[in-house]
């Protein structure tokens, strides 16, 4: 089994897929490899995602996560579908024991410090930050990392090319994650050049 963790940490780029037709999937693959990424988070917020999720697995290159998942049965589902890991935008012990009993790699969401706890009392040492952006950013990152020395963080909502070198200089930031190289509207139209550019551009920025 690929260790996810050890992958995030070489990509250091989560790219947060919401796709409103599985057709895209391929295509989609094609585009984030070509730019560097061999790695996507596609997200439940649409009924595509199953599909999407076994289409993009269907690359030989790909690990492909499933996101937004807030019940067990997706879990089950996304798992069904290929998906390697599991993201949550918040924590929900019962998505969290579910993937533990299931073997397959957990990310929850968490916003606060009570949280990050939940987590670790799950046996969780890695989690989603989530809204980072609005949360505060990196400095918030580094306020709640302090205390939890042996957490990592993937902070996830509001980053772009522009300020990821921000949250990655911070040690327990382990990976970013966000739609801006995967945005809705390039996915909509399969403006597939469009999202290699800014892939190649995160990737780019993410190695400083
Ligand atoms: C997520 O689900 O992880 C976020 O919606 C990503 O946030 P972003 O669109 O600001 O990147």
């Amino acid at each position: 089994m690929v260790d996810v963790t050890e992958y995030f940490a070489r990509t250091r780029l989560v790219p947060v897929v919401v796709l409103n037709d599985a057709a895209g999937a391929g295509p989609l693959a094609d585009a984030l490899v070509a730019g560097g990424l061999r790695t996507a988070e596609v997200t439940f917020r649409t009924d595509a995602a199953v599909a999407a999720i076994e289409r993009m697995a269907e690359h030989p290159e790909m690990l492909v996560g499933a996101g937004t998942v807030v019940t067990p049965q997706q879990a089950d589902e996304a798992v069904a579908a290929g998906a390697r890991y599991i993201v949550s935008p918040g924590f929900s012990s019962r998505v969290v024991t579910h993937c533990l009993q299931l073997g397959i790699p957990v990310f929850p969401g968490v916003a606060t410090a009570t949280e990050i706890q939940m987590a670790l009392d799950a046996g969780l040492d890695t989690v989603k930050f989530f809204p980072a952006g609005q949360l505060g950013g990196p400095a918030s990152v580094k306020a709640l990392a302090a205390p939890f020395r042996n957490v990592k963080f993937v902070p996830t909502g509001g980053v772009t090319t522009d300020n990821l070198a921000d949250y990655l200089a911070i040690k327990a930031v382990l990976a970013v994650g966000g739609t801006w190289m995967v945005a809705p509207d390039l996915l909509e139209a399969g403006d597939w050049a469009e999202v290699t550019k800014r892939t190649a551009a995160a990737v780019a920025a993410a190695k400083g």
